[in-house]
């Protein structure tokens, strides 16, 4: 690693958007330092990653993996499981956030298509989000379509805000997982994409080259919203349980 390299941390690196991520990182110049639980995994990475052991349920076990890290790109998560989805696409975040302890690092978070969609199964990622927002750490947030659902010649990158009502199959739009892997990672150099938060769509077309007038192109989050730009303003805080908004308080006093 030379002296000028910035260090990404890839959150959720074994996973099926993280190990994309983790190339991508490679291929930007970051040196790259993945989050895993099982130290075996490490053979799924090229050589000159850093593997580091933690469980996102515990926060003690992640003050090495933050320790000195510029950056931050959140992949992990759950299927279906709200016990699983609070613990880790949620708590996975507010431990990582709670480890800086007041280190600031870039942060790209991925969540879903939906995550507003009050009847969906997306509360514990939207409060994710919100810890994001409510931490002042300059972050991008990303919320793509079903994962490579999209047709061979379907490269466009489309992002969108405002969550769209959706029918829950992935007629809603697709995205390679590849693709959202190379948004994410270059959204942590791009000044375009600070606290923009947007559903990931592509369309027929070639990728395009350059993404940051994509990103220029989208409504910044309002400072200090805990929602994204164009959201529904349909989770009142004042009905949040108690401790998620204790969460909310700790993230905002580092
Ligand atoms: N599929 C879609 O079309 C779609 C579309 C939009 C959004 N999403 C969202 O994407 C998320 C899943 O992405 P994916 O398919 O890439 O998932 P995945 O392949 O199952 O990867 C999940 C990652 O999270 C890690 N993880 C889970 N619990 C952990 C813990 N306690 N500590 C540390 N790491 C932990 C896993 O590590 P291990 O290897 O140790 O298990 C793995 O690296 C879901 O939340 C889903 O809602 C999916």
């Amino acid at each position: 690693m030379n002296e000028s390299q910035r260090t990404v941390l890839v959150v959720g690196a074994t996973g099926s958007v993280g190990r994309y991520v983790v190339a991508s990182g490679i291929d930007h110049g970051f040196a790259v330092r993945a989050l895993v639980r099982d130290a075996h995994r490490a053979e799924l990475f090229p050589s000159g990653v850093e593997v580091v052991v933690g469980d996102l349920t515990r926060a003690e076990t992640l003050c090495r993996a933050v320790a000195g890290i510029d950056a931050i790109v959140f992949t992990q998560g759950t299927y279906g499981n709200p016990a699983a989805a609070e613990a880790v696409d949620y708590g996975g975040v507010r431990n990582v956030l709670t480890a800086l302890q007041g280190h600031k690092a870039r942060i790209a978070l991925m969540t879903a298509i939906g995550t507003t969609n009050r009847k969906g199964s997306h509360d514990w990622k939207r409060r994710a989000e919100r810890l994001v927002r409510a931490s002042g750490l300059p972050y991008t947030i990303v919320r793509p379509a079903w994962f490579d659902y999209n047709e061979p010649d379907q490269n466009r990158l489309v992002m969108l805000q405002g969550d769209k009502p959706l029918s829950g199959d992935p007629s809603d739009g697709a995205i390679a997982r590849r693709q959202i892997a190379e948004v994410l990672v270059r959204s942590l150099a791009s000044a375009a994409a600070l606290r923009k938060t947007f559903e990931l769509h592509s369309e027929r077309g070639a990728e395009q080259k350059d993404f940051d007038p994509i990103f220029a192109s989208l409504q910044a989050d309002a400072a200090g919203a805990l929602d994204g730009a164009r959201d529904k303003p349909n989770m009142p805080l004042d009905d949040e349980p108690a401790y998620v908004v204790a969460d909310l308080d700790q993230v905002m006093a580092h």
